[in-house]
Protein backbone atom coordinates (compact mmCIF):
# COMPACT_ATOMS: atom_id res chain seq x y z
CA UNK A 1 0.00 0.00 0.00
CA UNK A 2 1.36 3.47 -1.14
CA UNK A 3 1.82 5.86 1.64
CA UNK A 4 0.91 9.74 1.34
CA UNK A 5 4.62 10.11 0.41
CA UNK A 6 4.54 7.45 -1.90
CA UNK A 7 1.67 8.80 -3.76
CA UNK A 8 3.27 11.89 -4.10
CA UNK A 9 6.32 10.88 -5.52
CA UNK A 10 4.29 8.06 -7.38
CA UNK A 11 2.75 10.84 -9.82
CA UNK A 12 6.31 12.29 -9.96
CA UNK A 13 8.41 9.26 -10.42
CA UNK A 14 9.34 8.09 -14.20
CA UNK A 15 12.29 6.39 -16.18
CA UNK A 16 13.31 7.31 -19.32
CA UNK A 17 10.38 5.51 -20.87
CA UNK A 18 7.53 6.56 -18.66
CA UNK A 19 7.25 2.78 -17.61
CA UNK A 20 8.22 1.35 -14.07
CA UNK A 21 12.17 1.02 -13.83
CA UNK A 22 13.45 -2.54 -13.63
CA UNK A 23 14.24 -4.60 -10.77
CA UNK A 24 17.43 -6.98 -11.68
CA UNK A 25 18.49 -9.90 -9.09
CA UNK A 26 22.17 -9.28 -9.25
CA UNK A 27 23.78 -13.14 -8.94
CA UNK A 28 20.41 -13.90 -8.07
CA UNK A 29 18.87 -12.75 -4.74
CA UNK A 30 22.64 -12.96 -3.37
CA UNK A 31 21.45 -11.29 -0.38
CA UNK A 32 19.74 -14.03 0.64
CA UNK A 33 21.56 -17.37 -0.90
CA UNK A 34 25.15 -17.98 -2.33
CA UNK A 35 25.51 -16.31 -5.49
CA UNK A 36 25.12 -17.85 -9.11
CA UNK A 37 23.44 -20.93 -7.59
CA UNK A 38 20.01 -22.38 -9.16
CA UNK A 39 18.28 -21.60 -5.59
CA UNK A 40 19.62 -18.20 -5.80
CA UNK A 41 18.17 -17.35 -8.58
CA UNK A 42 14.55 -19.17 -7.72
CA UNK A 43 14.53 -16.94 -4.78
CA UNK A 44 15.17 -13.98 -6.65
CA UNK A 45 12.61 -14.68 -9.14
CA UNK A 46 10.18 -15.06 -6.42
CA UNK A 47 10.75 -12.37 -4.70
CA UNK A 48 9.51 -10.35 -8.19
CA UNK A 49 12.66 -9.52 -10.18
CA UNK A 50 11.92 -8.49 -13.64
CA UNK A 51 15.57 -10.01 -14.76
CA UNK A 52 17.60 -12.60 -13.67
CA UNK A 53 21.16 -11.92 -13.60
CA UNK A 54 23.92 -15.22 -14.50
CA UNK A 55 27.45 -13.86 -14.74
CA UNK A 56 29.57 -16.26 -17.05
CA UNK A 57 32.83 -18.05 -17.64
CA UNK A 58 33.58 -21.06 -19.91
CA UNK A 59 34.95 -24.82 -18.70
CA UNK A 60 38.21 -26.03 -20.38
CA UNK A 61 35.95 -28.31 -22.85
CA UNK A 62 33.89 -24.84 -23.78
CA UNK A 63 30.00 -24.93 -21.16
CA UNK A 64 29.32 -21.66 -20.49
CA UNK A 65 28.60 -21.89 -16.31
CA UNK A 66 26.92 -19.08 -14.02
CA UNK A 67 30.43 -18.12 -12.16
CA UNK A 68 31.39 -14.47 -11.40
CA UNK A 69 34.91 -15.16 -11.63
CA UNK A 70 37.06 -16.65 -13.81
CA UNK A 71 38.45 -18.24 -10.41
CA UNK A 72 36.90 -21.04 -8.63
CA UNK A 73 37.96 -20.47 -4.67
CA UNK A 74 35.93 -17.71 -4.01
CA UNK A 75 32.64 -19.52 -4.37
CA UNK A 76 33.62 -23.30 -4.05
CA UNK A 77 35.37 -25.92 -2.46
CA UNK A 78 37.70 -26.38 -5.35
CA UNK A 79 41.16 -26.22 -3.09
CA UNK A 80 40.22 -29.30 -1.28
CA UNK A 81 38.88 -31.08 -4.14
CA UNK A 82 41.56 -30.37 -6.50
CA UNK A 83 44.94 -29.35 -4.21
CA UNK A 84 47.04 -29.80 -7.15
CA UNK A 85 45.09 -28.21 -10.13
CA UNK A 86 45.74 -24.43 -9.14
CA UNK A 87 47.90 -22.47 -11.87
CA UNK A 88 51.42 -21.30 -10.12
CA UNK A 89 49.68 -17.84 -8.96
CA UNK A 90 47.87 -20.10 -6.68
CA UNK A 91 44.38 -19.41 -8.33
CA UNK A 92 42.28 -22.34 -9.31
CA UNK A 93 41.08 -21.05 -12.92
CA UNK A 94 37.54 -22.44 -14.37
CA UNK A 95 39.04 -22.73 -17.99
CA UNK A 96 41.05 -25.74 -16.50
CA UNK A 97 38.30 -28.04 -15.62
CA UNK A 98 35.97 -29.66 -17.19
CA UNK A 99 32.25 -29.22 -16.29
CA UNK A 100 32.17 -33.19 -15.06
CA UNK A 101 35.24 -31.78 -12.68
CA UNK A 102 33.04 -28.24 -11.72
CA UNK A 103 29.77 -30.84 -11.23
CA UNK A 104 31.39 -32.30 -8.14
CA UNK A 105 31.91 -28.82 -6.67
CA UNK A 106 30.37 -27.71 -3.45
CA UNK A 107 29.31 -23.73 -4.04
CA UNK A 108 29.17 -21.56 -0.90
CA UNK A 109 28.25 -17.96 0.24
CA UNK A 110 31.11 -15.44 -0.59
CA UNK A 111 30.39 -12.53 1.63
CA UNK A 112 30.32 -12.67 5.59
CA UNK A 113 26.91 -12.34 7.60
CA UNK A 114 25.01 -13.75 4.75
CA UNK A 115 23.85 -17.38 4.45
CA UNK A 116 26.20 -19.85 6.56
CA UNK A 117 29.00 -22.23 5.28
CA UNK A 118 28.78 -25.07 5.35
CA UNK A 119 24.69 -25.74 5.50
CA UNK A 120 22.76 -26.95 2.65
CA UNK A 121 24.04 -28.18 -0.55
CA UNK A 122 24.87 -25.80 -3.89
CA UNK A 123 26.13 -26.27 -7.03
CA UNK A 124 27.83 -24.55 -10.04
CA UNK A 125 25.39 -24.53 -12.96
CA UNK A 126 25.33 -24.44 -16.50
CA UNK A 127 23.73 -21.17 -18.36
CA UNK A 128 21.81 -23.52 -20.13
CA UNK A 129 20.52 -25.09 -16.59
CA UNK A 130 19.93 -21.27 -15.41
CA UNK A 131 17.69 -20.73 -18.39
CA UNK A 132 15.86 -23.54 -18.28
CA UNK A 133 15.02 -22.62 -14.67
CA UNK A 134 13.59 -19.16 -15.43
CA UNK A 135 11.93 -20.21 -18.63
CA UNK A 136 10.49 -23.35 -16.51
CA UNK A 137 9.33 -20.88 -13.41
CA UNK A 138 7.59 -18.65 -16.54
CA UNK A 139 5.81 -21.37 -17.77
CA UNK A 140 4.17 -22.59 -14.24
CA UNK A 141 4.01 -18.99 -12.97
CA UNK A 142 2.59 -17.53 -16.16
CA UNK A 143 5.12 -14.82 -15.43
CA UNK A 144 7.31 -12.92 -18.25
CA UNK A 145 10.90 -12.54 -16.17
CA UNK A 146 13.92 -12.03 -18.52
CA UNK A 147 17.31 -12.89 -18.29
CA UNK A 148 20.75 -10.85 -17.64
CA UNK A 149 23.63 -12.66 -18.70
CA UNK A 150 26.81 -10.99 -18.18
CA UNK A 151 29.64 -12.48 -20.53
CA UNK A 152 32.85 -11.95 -17.65
CA UNK A 153 36.48 -11.46 -19.43
CA UNK A 154 36.10 -12.22 -22.94
CA UNK A 155 39.63 -11.23 -24.23
CA UNK A 156 40.83 -13.18 -21.43
CA UNK A 157 38.93 -16.73 -22.31
CA UNK A 158 40.20 -15.68 -26.17
CA UNK A 159 44.02 -15.91 -24.88
CA UNK A 160 42.85 -19.51 -23.59
CA UNK A 161 41.30 -20.42 -26.72
CA UNK A 162 38.01 -20.24 -25.66
CA UNK A 163 35.65 -18.21 -28.16
CA UNK A 164 32.81 -17.06 -25.64
CA UNK A 165 30.52 -14.81 -27.56
CA UNK A 166 29.93 -17.94 -30.62
CA UNK A 167 28.94 -20.19 -27.92
CA UNK A 168 26.72 -17.71 -26.06
CA UNK A 169 24.57 -16.73 -29.50
CA UNK A 170 24.09 -20.47 -29.68
CA UNK A 171 22.73 -21.09 -26.70
CA UNK A 172 20.92 -18.46 -26.41
CA UNK A 173 19.36 -19.08 -29.46
CA UNK A 174 19.02 -22.24 -29.02
CA UNK A 175 16.24 -21.48 -26.04
CA UNK A 176 14.64 -18.95 -28.66
CA UNK A 177 15.84 -15.60 -27.74
CA UNK A 178 16.49 -13.83 -30.61
CA UNK A 179 15.91 -10.43 -31.88
CA UNK A 180 15.34 -6.80 -30.28
CA UNK A 181 12.32 -7.45 -28.36
CA UNK A 182 13.75 -11.01 -26.46
CA UNK A 183 13.47 -10.86 -22.83
CA UNK A 184 17.27 -10.45 -22.15
CA UNK A 185 20.09 -8.19 -21.52
CA UNK A 186 23.20 -8.86 -22.89
CA UNK A 187 25.97 -7.22 -20.69
CA UNK A 188 29.68 -6.64 -21.00
CA UNK A 189 32.62 -4.58 -19.18
CA UNK A 190 34.34 -5.17 -22.91
CA UNK A 191 32.97 -3.54 -25.59
CA UNK A 192 34.62 -5.48 -28.54
CA UNK A 193 32.84 -8.45 -28.16
CA UNK A 194 29.66 -6.76 -27.86
CA UNK A 195 30.58 -5.30 -31.04
CA UNK A 196 31.56 -8.53 -32.28
CA UNK A 197 28.19 -10.04 -31.10
CA UNK A 198 26.52 -7.30 -33.73
CA UNK A 199 28.53 -8.39 -36.39
CA UNK A 200 27.80 -11.57 -36.22
CA UNK A 201 24.35 -10.91 -36.65
CA UNK A 202 22.71 -10.65 -33.02
CA UNK A 203 20.32 -8.52 -32.55
CA UNK A 204 19.68 -8.85 -28.70
CA UNK A 205 19.79 -5.85 -26.59
CA UNK A 206 22.94 -5.07 -25.31
CA UNK A 207 24.49 -3.12 -22.27
CA UNK A 208 27.67 -1.90 -21.80
CA UNK A 209 28.62 -1.77 -18.29
CA UNK A 210 31.02 0.76 -16.82
CA UNK A 211 33.80 0.43 -14.13
CA UNK A 212 35.39 3.63 -12.30
CA UNK A 213 38.01 3.63 -14.72
CA UNK A 214 35.72 3.30 -17.94
CA UNK A 215 34.03 6.55 -16.92
CA UNK A 216 35.62 8.97 -19.34
CA UNK A 217 36.28 6.15 -21.79
CA UNK A 218 32.38 5.22 -22.17
CA UNK A 219 30.09 7.96 -20.79
CA UNK A 220 31.93 11.77 -22.19
CA UNK A 221 28.53 12.35 -25.28
CA UNK A 222 30.69 11.02 -27.68
CA UNK A 223 31.57 7.94 -25.31
CA UNK A 224 27.98 7.31 -25.27
CA UNK A 225 27.59 8.25 -28.96
CA UNK A 226 30.04 5.37 -29.93
CA UNK A 227 27.73 2.90 -26.83
CA UNK A 228 25.23 3.84 -28.75
CA UNK A 229 25.97 2.29 -31.87
CA UNK A 230 26.34 -1.39 -30.65
CA UNK A 231 24.10 -1.06 -27.35
CA UNK A 232 20.69 0.11 -25.69
CA UNK A 233 22.01 0.72 -22.46
CA UNK A 234 25.16 1.27 -20.07
CA UNK A 235 25.13 -0.04 -16.50
CA UNK A 236 27.86 2.30 -14.50
CA UNK A 237 28.85 1.77 -10.96
CA UNK A 238 26.73 3.88 -9.06
CA UNK A 239 29.33 5.56 -7.30
CA UNK A 240 29.96 7.02 -10.83
CA UNK A 241 26.33 8.46 -11.23
CA UNK A 242 26.88 9.81 -7.86
CA UNK A 243 29.85 11.70 -8.76
CA UNK A 244 28.34 13.31 -11.58
CA UNK A 245 24.57 13.19 -12.27
CA UNK A 246 24.64 14.39 -15.79
CA UNK A 247 25.51 11.35 -16.67
CA UNK A 248 21.77 10.42 -16.60
CA UNK A 249 20.63 13.04 -18.97
CA UNK A 250 23.15 12.61 -21.29
CA UNK A 251 22.78 8.70 -21.65
CA UNK A 252 18.82 9.35 -22.00
CA UNK A 253 19.52 12.01 -24.61
CA UNK A 254 21.74 9.58 -26.25
CA UNK A 255 18.50 6.80 -26.57
CA UNK A 256 20.41 4.33 -23.75
CA UNK A 257 18.86 3.38 -20.60
CA UNK A 258 20.86 3.56 -17.49
CA UNK A 259 21.08 0.56 -15.15
CA UNK A 260 23.52 1.03 -12.55
CA UNK A 261 24.86 -1.92 -10.05
CA UNK A 262 25.22 -2.75 -6.80
CA UNK A 263 22.78 -1.89 -4.14
CA UNK A 264 22.57 -4.15 -1.35
CA UNK A 265 20.53 -3.49 1.94
CA UNK A 266 23.27 -4.97 3.84
CA UNK A 267 25.62 -2.79 3.08
CA UNK A 268 23.98 0.54 2.26
CA UNK A 269 26.58 3.80 1.93
CA UNK A 270 26.75 6.17 4.78
CA UNK A 271 24.88 9.06 3.65
CA UNK A 272 22.04 6.97 3.09
CA UNK A 273 19.29 6.69 6.46
CA UNK A 274 17.81 3.57 4.76
CA UNK A 275 18.47 1.05 1.75
CA UNK A 276 14.82 2.76 0.99
CA UNK A 277 16.47 6.03 0.61
CA UNK A 278 19.14 4.80 -1.37
CA UNK A 279 17.27 3.42 -4.14
CA UNK A 280 15.03 6.82 -3.94
CA UNK A 281 18.31 8.84 -4.78
CA UNK A 282 18.20 6.81 -7.62
CA UNK A 283 14.89 5.29 -8.70
CA UNK A 284 13.13 8.34 -8.37
CA UNK A 285 15.31 11.81 -8.19
CA UNK A 286 18.16 10.26 -10.94
CA UNK A 287 15.59 8.35 -12.65
CA UNK A 288 17.48 5.28 -13.51
CA UNK A 289 15.93 2.67 -15.83
CA UNK A 290 16.54 -0.35 -14.01
CA UNK A 291 18.86 -1.59 -11.35
CA UNK A 292 21.08 -4.61 -9.97
CA UNK A 293 20.03 -5.61 -6.71
CA UNK A 294 20.99 -8.59 -4.04
CA UNK A 295 18.02 -7.93 -2.46
CA UNK A 296 15.40 -8.09 -5.63
CA UNK A 297 12.51 -8.28 -1.97
CA UNK A 298 13.17 -4.75 -1.15
CA UNK A 299 13.35 -3.15 -4.90
CA UNK A 300 10.82 -4.42 -6.07
CA UNK A 301 8.52 -3.27 -3.13
CA UNK A 302 9.91 0.29 -3.31
CA UNK A 303 9.20 -0.12 -7.10
CA UNK A 304 5.52 -1.27 -6.56
CA UNK A 305 5.20 1.45 -3.96
CA UNK A 306 5.94 4.34 -6.34
CA UNK A 307 4.47 3.18 -9.86
CA UNK A 308 1.29 2.18 -10.95
O1 LIG B 1 26.77 -6.79 -14.19
C1 LIG B 1 26.45 -5.74 -13.35
C2 LIG B 1 27.25 -5.96 -12.15
O2 LIG B 1 26.96 -7.26 -11.77
C3 LIG B 1 28.70 -5.82 -12.45
O3 LIG B 1 29.44 -6.16 -11.41
O4 LIG B 1 31.17 -7.57 -10.54
O5 LIG B 1 28.84 -7.91 -9.77
O6 LIG B 1 29.52 -8.60 -12.05
P1 LIG B 1 29.75 -7.65 -10.93
CA1 LIG C 1 27.50 -9.06 -13.24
Amino acid sequence: MSTPIASQIKSAAKSSDGKAPLVIAHRGASGYLPEHTLAAYAFGYAQGADYVEPDLVMTKDGVLICLHDIHLEGTTDVEERFPDRGRADGRWYAADFTLEEIRTLRAHERLPGRFPGGKSSFHVPTFSEMIELVQGLNESTGRKVGIYPELKAPAWHREQGLAMEKTFLEVVESYGYKGPDAAIFVQCFEAPPLERMREMGSELPQIQLVSGGQASEFLSAEGLERVARYAQGVGPSKTILERDRSIVARAHDAGLALHPYTFRADDVPEEYGSFDEELERFYVELGVDGLFTDFPDAARRFVDAHWE
